[in-house]
């Protein structure tokens, strides 16, 4: 384990923005990270699992233990119609997918490119171009905390839904990801119903799927090691069919995508409409060729980025009665905050 004090975190998070921590520690093994927890020296500080931080912003200076995961190790099983993989929680996500496809094993080819530390992925349940990682899932083991014990969640009990796991409810600070189980199906069946995959021939290779991403994710998306970001900075708000036909009464063009739970609508097609591309605050700016994304463009403070997205909220707010909710995780001082509680503090 390696231990530093008053750590700089900006090379452990994507935003890259300057904000240190009490303790940083780097974990290698599950013994490690029990230690960890369990050392009375830092019994009392608070505690935070990182992967590659590439969906958080430290709003201030973390008054605990950041823990870095770098479990690494991956096993691979297979059956006749199957390939079983099993990843250890600090294996590095995109890496994970490019040697897959190498290996012939396909299915991960969707969730090309996305950030971060395979035992995040089941957090927020990434998903991108038609694929969520639930669909490729077939177990999560966690470590409890309370017990010190390794437990298995089969995929049913991860209650995984859009950005959405049990590890952001029922396990919230209870759990840290240790490993994950996936299983890839032989009889590989391209995913190619989202935009720019449609123009793919039926038989297309998991490879060209895989580069047509690659391609596409390139173009859109800021590369964090350039331009800090943290990807998509709000979730597409999902409506009720009432809230939707009321805004669709107002806006016929509003880009939108029917759910079994509700009416998904592009956040970053709401912000485009509000004429937010570019704009900036301090540092802080809405990335050009997406407004979905928040960027560090000039040395931006957690302020910056907190007033831009404030500004944003409001906006969208206002024109459209929307109430958008943001995917990035807010680190404070002690424990998780969020923008709601920011603006009343503001306004108190
Ligand atoms: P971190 O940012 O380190 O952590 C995120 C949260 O999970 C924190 O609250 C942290 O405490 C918690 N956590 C981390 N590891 C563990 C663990 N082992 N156990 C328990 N809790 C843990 N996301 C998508 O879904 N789809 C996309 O297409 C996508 N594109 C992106 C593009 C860019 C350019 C960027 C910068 C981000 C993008 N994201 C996307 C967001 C991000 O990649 C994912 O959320 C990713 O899973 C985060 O992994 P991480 O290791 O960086 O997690
Ligand atoms: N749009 C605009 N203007 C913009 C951005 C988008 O009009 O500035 C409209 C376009 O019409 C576009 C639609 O919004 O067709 C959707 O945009 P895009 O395909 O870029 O996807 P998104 O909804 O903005 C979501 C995920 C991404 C994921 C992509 C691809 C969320 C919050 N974001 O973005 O995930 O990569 O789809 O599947 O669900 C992330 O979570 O960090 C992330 C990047």
């Amino acid at each position: 384990m390696q231990i530093y004090l008053n750590e700089n975190l900006s090379a452990y998070h994507t935003f890259g923005i300057e904000q240190h921590c009490q303790v940083l520690v780097i974990v290698n093994t599950v013994a490690e990270l029990i230690d960890v927890y369990r050392r009375p020296e830092w019994e009392s500080l608070p505690k935070l699992m990182l992967g590659k931080g590439s969906n958080v912003l430290f709003t201030e200076f973390y008054e605990g233990v950041v823990i870095v995961n770098r479990l690494q190790g991956i096993d691979v099983r297979e059956d006749s119609d199957h390939y079983f993989l099993h990843v250890q929680g600090g294996e590095d996500w995109p890496e994970l997918v490019k040697w897959s496809i190498s290996q012939q094993m396909p299915g991960l080819e969707n969730l090309a490119m996305i950030p971060g530390c395979a035992g995040s992925a089941p957090i927020q349940n990434i998903g991108a171009y038609g694929v969520e990682f639930q669909d490729v899932c077939e177990y999560v083991d966690y470590l409890c905390l309370n017990t010190f014990q390794v437990i298995r969640l089969n995929r049913a009990e991860c209650l995984f839904g859009y950005r959405d796991s049990i590890f952001k409810h029922q396990l919230y600070q209870q759990a840290v990801v240790v490993g994950i189980g996936l299983k890839l199906a032989r009889e590989w069946q391209p995913h190619r119903e989202y935009g720019p995959l449609q123009q793919l021939a039926s038989d297309c290779s998991p490879t060209e799927i895989f580069e047509c991403i690659c391609d596409v994710r390139t173009r859109k998306l800021p590369n964090p090691e350039l331009t800090g970001n943290a990807g998509s900075f709000f979730k597409n708000p999902v409506l009720s069919g009432e809230q939707f036909q009321s805004l669709k009464a107002h806006y016929p063009d509003v880009v939108s995508y029917p759910t079994p739970q509700g009416v998904k609508v592009a956040a970053g097609w709401l912000i485009d409409q509000c004429g937010l591309k570019g704009f900036q605050i301090g540092g802080a700016a809405i990335h050009a060729q997406q407004a979905l994304v928040l960027i560090n463009k000039e040395d931006a403070t957690a302020s910056d980025v907190i007033q831009l997205a404030e500004h944003v909220y409001r906006c969208v707010y206002e024109k459209y009665g929307v109430a958008l909710e943001h995917e990035v995780r807010f680190i404070g001082r002690h424990r998780e905050v969020y923008l709601s509680m920011l603006i009343k503090e503001q306004q108190s």
